[in-house]
């Protein structure tokens, strides 16, 4: 299938620029040049469009639309512990299927081509990214100690559905221990064995909240990052999702280790666990990238609205007009994704790259006049602007249809599981 987008405002790497944009065999074969015998099969007229690299929403748990706007206004742990962790335990595989549908249409809507989940039941997330052909790097989160058979059989589910879709173009895999509080030691240090024999990245929680700060120094005396630093489980392949209380020797051990870590605004804020020190992240030249984290947390899986924050919330905390710019968190939502999800071929408009695009309808009343296009990303989208997406080269929503899923049918099943699960 090859694909030309004609005449876009496209935001490259070295700044917005009308160009073509060449599309063959899932990848940008051309900016500009048009390559000999190019043919297109279909043709997108990029007037008053803008072109930008799709998002990368680095850490969320799709199958939690199921529970967006359950359990609202509670403590962190009243959240997880006395309303989440109770309902999951009575959703089914196809109850994950259907709320990670849900997420998919969701991201797809606001311009996400790619992203990173943690989920409870094996096998559902990578049908539901198949089935809509967008890319996810996944994982099953685990949780338990040394010798413990859950925790053991978790993690044989996790091997078993990593072989079981290995291959496949748009899915690959990470393991998933879920936080410093719920694997003990031993655990963390056996999958960090697995990950490291498999060449496999990590995808863990660390440092999102005070409470967990205080459990981990009571318990093995050191921060969280020092604990998972132990027992293996920093290192250049892990992804490690809040790292909102981190201390000044904290990030020097991201920085040494070369771990990425991804942000939450919303996520944090909304649970009042605080706001994570991304300005000292960056100045220490740490990998970090950005997420929404679930929808029963933030409550949306719309990136761009976790941009917004991430651009305004750390030059309001520190009196900086210039901490995260609209470049700078454009960068964060999109090339820093693709590099802590280890998606190398993503995250740029250039020849070579995978065709993972998001075109936006610029014609809105709060995206004109266009003076400068990635502030406009930034400060003035709602994500809604967002009306046709390409996954390596698949076009999945067209003027706002959905290509490749059935949105009517996923809505009337997820509202199935909610009137099951909360009778
Ligand atoms: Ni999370």
């Amino acid at each position: 299938m090859k694909i030309l987008i004609e005449n876009i405002l496209a935001v490259l790497p070295g700044g917005p620029k009308v160009r073509s944009i060449y599309i063959s065999d899932g990848k940008i074969e051309s900016v500009d040049t048009r390559p000999a015998d190019f043919v297109p099969d279909k043709t997108i007229n990029g007037s008053g469009r803008l072109l930008i690299p799709g998002l990368i929403n680095a850490h969320t748990h799709a199958y939690m639309t199921v529970f967006r706007n359950y359990a609202d206004d509670l403590p962190f742990n009243d959240w997880l512990f006395d309303k989440i962790m109770p309902l999951e335990d009575s959703l089914t595989p196809d109850d994950c299927y259907w709320g990670t549908l849900l997420g998919i249409m969701e991201m797809l809507r606001s311009g996400t081509t790619a992203f990173a989940d943690m989920y409870i039941h094996t096998n559902c997330a990578p049908r539901a990214v198949s089935d809509s052909g967008i890319r996810a790097v996944l994982s099953r989160g685990l949780s338990g100690g040394e010798g413990d058979p859950a925790g053991a059989r978790r993690l044989r589910d996790a091997l078993d559905e990593i072989e079981a879709w290995s291959g496949h173009d748009n899915i690959t895999f990470m393991l998933a221990p879920h936080a410093p509080y719920t694997c003990d030691p031993g655990y963390q240090r056996e999958i960090a064995r697995e990950a490291a024999r498999l060449g496999l990245r990590v995808n863990i929680h660390v440092s999102e909240s005070l409470a967990e700060i205080e459990t981990i120094r009571e318990r093995y005396g050191c921060s969280p990052v020092e604990l998972i630093d132990r027992n293996g489980l920093l290192t250049d392949k892990t992804l490690a999702a809040h790292c909102v209380q981190l201390d000044d020797r904290d990030i020097s051990l991201f920085a040494e280790r070369g771990a990425s870590i991804v942000t939450n605004p919303i996520s944090n804020l909304k649970l009042a666990n605080g706001v994570a020190p991304v300005l000292k992240m960056l100045g220490a030249g740490i990998n970090v990238a950005l997420g929404t984290d679930s929808a029963a947390s933030n409550n949306s899986l719309n990136l761009f609205r976790d941009l917004n924050y991430l651009t305004l919330l750390h030059k309001g905390i520190n009196h900086d007009a210039e901490a995260v710019s609209a470049r700078t968190g454009l960068e964060i939502a999109t090339v820093n994704g693709a590099r802590a999800l280890g998606l190398s071929g993503t995250g740029k408009i250039e020849a070579g790259m995978a065709a993972d695009l998001a075109v936006i309808d610029l014609d809105r009343p709060n995206m004109q006049p266009v003076n400068d296009p990635v502030a406009a990303i930034a400060y003035s989208a709602f994500g809604s602007e967002v009306e046709t997406v390409i996954v390596g080269g698949r076009v999945l929503m067209e003027k706002c249809e959905f290509l490749t899923i059935d949105g009517e049918k996923v809505i009337d099943e997820v509202n199935k599981v909610c009137k099951r699960i909360y009778g």
